[in-house]
């Protein structure tokens, strides 16, 4: 092991200030707005968009967050993802810094700050600072941040040509904290590693009973052989509100005739590898066909029609639906 004889300096303020915008500048991030309850307001300056090491959240993975997106300048179904935000909080034993009408307030307003008009706001509740134990310091203060981001980007061709995932051999995580979206993604994050490792686009948890659970931060769904679209039970994945939407959406393609039915049931492998076609659904990827699952392929390794549309249902609702809240910038 080398050892640099360089001293390691004791830094005043300034010199914090300095490295944490060179690391900025080192590292373009595209976030133009955080609020912080901590902080008691809002930054832009990326280099000061921080919080405290002994947070719980950052040591012991004691918070939880949820996504929203932003569509042509207005915010989309907001309070679905705030409602699954205050499950995820009570599962959590998190104390809220503020009433639901605050919070959803403050992300308004943090997102009118930012100016942008297309992307994602993500949103964290923690435990707070104080110390490093497992339970709450005393006098702990939760802590509320909101970000506004450009968003997960994913390649181009996925929407043209699908998307290709595997089995992961990693154990999915048992109901409580599949059903709870807290900050601890080790599993989701190993499972996507695992499948680009392996020259896939991403993995699908398998439950201990056999049936399909839900991707890395995305939803899956299938087109059956007799067109019924099937969903896995929300009780052992997380809740998509994005899948939730889709599932009525999809309605419509029952009274035109595409799909005979629309179900949420247990879905084994063997059943889903079987199907027509595949979906990936969640706020980032919106609805994009899966083309192969491991070596097989799904329908004929092409995006389907049906994938097709339920993303313009999606998409059109995200447009002009009643799920849109406009922001005061
Ligand atoms: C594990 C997991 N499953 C599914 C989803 C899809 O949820 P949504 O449609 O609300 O983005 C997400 C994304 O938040 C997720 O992290």
């Amino acid at each position: 092991m080398s050892v640099t004889n360089t001293p390691l300096r004791t830094l005043n303020e300034q010199d914090v200030l300095d490295q944490l915008r060179a690391l900025r500048a080192k590292q373009p991030v595209k976030y133009t707005a955080f609020y912080s309850s901590q902080l008691g307001g809002i930054v832009t300056d990326p280099a000061l968009m921080v919080i405290p090491f002994d947070d719980h959240m950052v040591h012991r993975g004691h918070g939880i967050f949820d996504t929203a997106g932003i569509v042509n300048g207005r915010i989309y179904d907001l309070d679905a993802h705030l409602d699954r935000f205050l499950k995820s909080a009570e599962r959590s034993k998190l104390t809220l810094p503020s009433s639901r009408a605050e919070m959803r307030d403050i992300i308004i307003r943090t997102t009118a700050a930012s100016g942008r008009r297309d992307g994602s706001i993500r949103y964290w509740l923690s435990s707070g600072p104080g110390n490093l134990d497992l339970t709450p310091a005393a006098g702990a203060e939760p802590g509320f941040f909101v970000m506004i981001f450009a968003g997960l980007a994913y390649p181009e061709k996925w929407k043209t040509e699908g998307v290709r995932v595997m089995t992961t051999t990693y154990p999915i995580k048992p109901p409580l904290y599949a059903i709870t979206k807290t900050t601890n993604y080790l599993p989701n994050v190993l499972m996507q590693m695992e499948a680009k490792e392996q020259g896939f686009d991403n993995g699908v948890f398998i439950d201990h009973a056999g049936h399909v659970g839900e991707s890395s931060n995305m939803n899956v769904a299938f087109v059956s052989k007799d067109d019924v679209l099937i969903h896995p039970r929300f009780d052992h994945i997380l809740s998509g509100c994005t899948s939730l939407r889709v599932i009525e959406l999809a309605q419509q393609l029952v009274k035109q005739g595409r799909l005979k039915d629309v179900r949420v049931a247990n879905i084994t492998m063997a059943e889903a590898l079987a199907s027509k076609e595949m979906l990936l659904i969640g706020s980032s990827v919106r609805v994009t066909g899966i083309v192969q699952w491991d070596q097989h392929t799904i329908g004929d390794g092409k995006p389907g029609p049906i994938s097709r549309a339920l993303l313009q249902l999606l998409e059109e609702d995200m447009r002009t639906g009643d799920r849109l809240i406009d922001v005061p910038y």
